[in-house]
């Protein structure tokens, strides 16, 4: 069944989050008159009125796709019904997703694809993240007085690192799709080619981001018009002044990507990575010096990797292991607050947004010290996520106090083994699960596009610690372990999850939100198991975030101002400030499939599949 209007669900959903923020007094819930009746009039309102849910998930009977561009769900949707499974849809939904979410959806950027396989009874993360090129070294982004440069990591040809979507997905395909790339490619290549209307959403991001993108002449081409027919200069060339970016409701072509994706469609990564495009791209990176080399491209490789996991009151959680930080602190955060019994404080409450937010600050303050690119640095991943290390440092939360970051120092777990982003899920009817999140970093990635492409490359070299306790773009600061070295790769807080639950798949979900991409799927998944939502409540409901340093508490608006107070007299500085993380869920529950695409972004939808007869 489709999502028949989803900007109108969503504003709906929106309008109605505050109310849902006052849990129902046990007394008024139980209360006779509402329980039952002997009254006519109030029969009507028994049975049209029986539900506590004021935000409810997308149905579907053969799968269900979530992303954060309908279109993208579309061309994920129809592969489903043509008979493709999740991976094939997945695949689809990421090559489409590059045209439609131009600021995150990428082919010049890189991700964490979270598979599990039913045929092959198995989960695999699939690892595409983008590697600093051989040329990178660890202080490429000081000066001779070791100061950082301003903006050399995020808005150079400096920033990009060799991307890995491609790879990422080409490979998904061939390993555990059942279509040729060029049919899971066709959605996105018509999106490129035929064109697609710019909704709100996007404009504004073209209008934000409008003097990062007009710098450079390619990408000035694709996302400008001339602001009067009678401007007849090349957009490439045309002064600020003669020109605006894309605006709601126009049409935007995209020839150059079209022709990309036909290359890749024809010739698979090999169409990326080598000839014309990997030509490309070298040479908009290269200006007096080569930042990326032809080499840097063909040795691209993704890593197949074993998921992260842990459980959480029964349910088994895999998740996105090193270089991504985010399961290893997700599963870290869950193992503190499974000894709280958070379901009794309830959702909102001052206890819980407190137990969650010194929860993340222990978590943050690993992640500065122990995470990085598992090739080059000794990650304790088995170690963070034990419950034996959840034992040894949750006497460091006070339950009543905030702890200051100051006084919180990285832990010593046991080494047991040797703002832009976007994420969608699928599953198919045939037990299969895709969790995927990628990214360009920031909006529109370094807003370069590679002439003659389309394609628009990354800043993810920003990830890198840059210097020692010099802060990235997310306010994260880190040291050795995530130092920049040829071939690395940043380290990330993406956090695809897949939940099973006896054994089954039973939750697919992630967002997007940098740093705060691992506190969001938190609350995405406590407000599921503790607080018993269903996904599309558990999307709507207001979020928190701490990550130890800067040291404060942030909050979505919608957390009432007594819950603040009570969290200030706790000691925690309470900041209001714009929303957090797309989460984009589907779920299997008794033999049905439902979806939630969060509804922070009126452009994303989720769309289950219909039976046939
Ligand atoms: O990998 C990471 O953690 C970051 N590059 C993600 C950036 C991001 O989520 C930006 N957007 N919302």
């Amino acid at each position: 069944m489709k999502n028949r209007n989803p900007s109108i669900r969503k504003a709906v959903a929106t309008c109605l989050a505050l109310a849902y923020l006052l849990p129902i007094p046990a007394s008024i819930a139980q209360s006779p008159a509402v329980q039952s009746s002997s009254a006519p009039q109030d029969v009507a309102v028994v049975k049209y009125d029986n539900s506590f849910e004021i935000f409810k998930p997308v149905w579907g009977l053969k799968g269900m796709v979530a992303t954060e561009q309908h279109l993208a769900t579309q061309a994920g949707a129809e592969i489903l019904r043509q008979g493709g499974n999740a991976v094939d849809a997945a695949v689809a939904v990421g090559f489409a997703l590059a045209v439609v979410l131009p600021n995150a959806g990428n082919l010049g950027g890189g991700g964490f694809m979270l598979i599990h396989d039913s045929a092959k009874s198995e989960s695999i993360a699939l690892d595409f993240r983008e590697v600093a090129p051989a040329s990178a070294t660890r202080d490429m982004y000081l000066d001779d007085k070791g100061n950082v440069i301003a903006g050399k990591s995020t808005r150079t040809p400096y920033s990009v690192g060799v991307p890995g979507t491609v790879a990422g997905l080409t490979q998904a395909l061939s390993e555990h799709g059942t279509m040729p790339l060029a049919k899971v490619m066709a959605p996105a290549i018509k999106l490129a080619t035929e064109g697609f209307r710019v909704s709100p959403v996007l404009a504004e991001q073209f209008n934000n981001q409008r003097t990062h993108l007009e710098r450079w002449p390619a990408t000035k081409a694709i996302f400008f018009k001339h602001k009067s027919p009678a401007s007849t200069c090349r957009l490439e060339e045309c002064p600020a002044a003669e020109i605006e970016p894309y605006k709601s409701g126009d049409l935007l072509i995209q020839k150059d990507l079209a022709h990309s994706l036909n290359l890749i469609a024809q010739h698979g990564a090999k169409g990326f990575y080598e000839g014309e495009i990997a030509k490309n791209i070298v040479r908009s990176l290269t200006d007096s010096v080569s930042t990326m080399t032809l080499a840097d491209l063909s040795n691209y490789k993704t890593v197949k990797r074993k998921p992260v996991e842990g459980t959480y009151r029964g349910i088994k959680i895999l998740s996105m292991p090193a270089p991504s930080s985010g399961g290893i602190h997700l599963i870290q955060m869950l193992n503190l607050l499974e000894r709280y019994p958070l379901q009794d404080y309830g959702f909102g409450s001052a206890k819980s947004i407190h137990l969650m937010a010194e929860s993340a600050r222990l978590a943050y303050a690993d992640r500065a010290e122990h995470l990085g690119d598992p090739e080059f640095f000794k990650v304790p991943g088995k170690g963070l996520v034990s419950k034996k290390y959840a034992d040894s440092i949750s006497p460091l939360i006070n339950i009543e106090k905030s702890t200051p970051s100051k006084n919180i120092k990285a832990g010593q777990p046991q080494n047991y083994e040797s703002d832009q982003t976007t994420h969608f899920s699928v599953m198919d009817d045939r037990g299969n699960v895709v969790s995927t999140t990628y990214t360009l970093n920031l909006n529109f990635g370094s807003g370069i596009v590679a002439g003659g492409t389309g394609i628009l490359l990354n800043n993810e070299m920003d990830d890198f610690s840059i210097k020692p306790g010099v802060a990235n773009a997310f306010g994260l600061v880190g040291g050795d372990a995530n130092a920049v070295a040829p071939g690395k790769r940043p380290l990330s807080s993406m956090t695809p999850v897949i939940l099973m639950r006896d054994g089954q798949p039973w939750i697919a979900t992630g967002s997007p939100g940098g740093a705060r991409i691992i506190t969001t799927v938190l609350q995405n998944i406590v407000n599921v198991i503790d607080f018993k939502m269903n996904i599309a409540e558990a999307a709507s409901m207001p979020r928190m975030h701490h990550q130890w340093l800067p040291d404060f508490l942030r909050v979505e608006r919608g957390i009432s101002p007594d819950t603040i107070e009570k969290l200030k007299a706790m000691g925690h500085d309470v900041k209001v400030m714009p929303t957090m993380g797309r989460v984009q869920t589907v779920q299997y529950e008794n033999k049905q499939f439902y979806g939630a695409s969060d509804p922070r972004n009126p452009d994303g939808s989720a769309i289950g599949i219909e039976q046939k007869k």
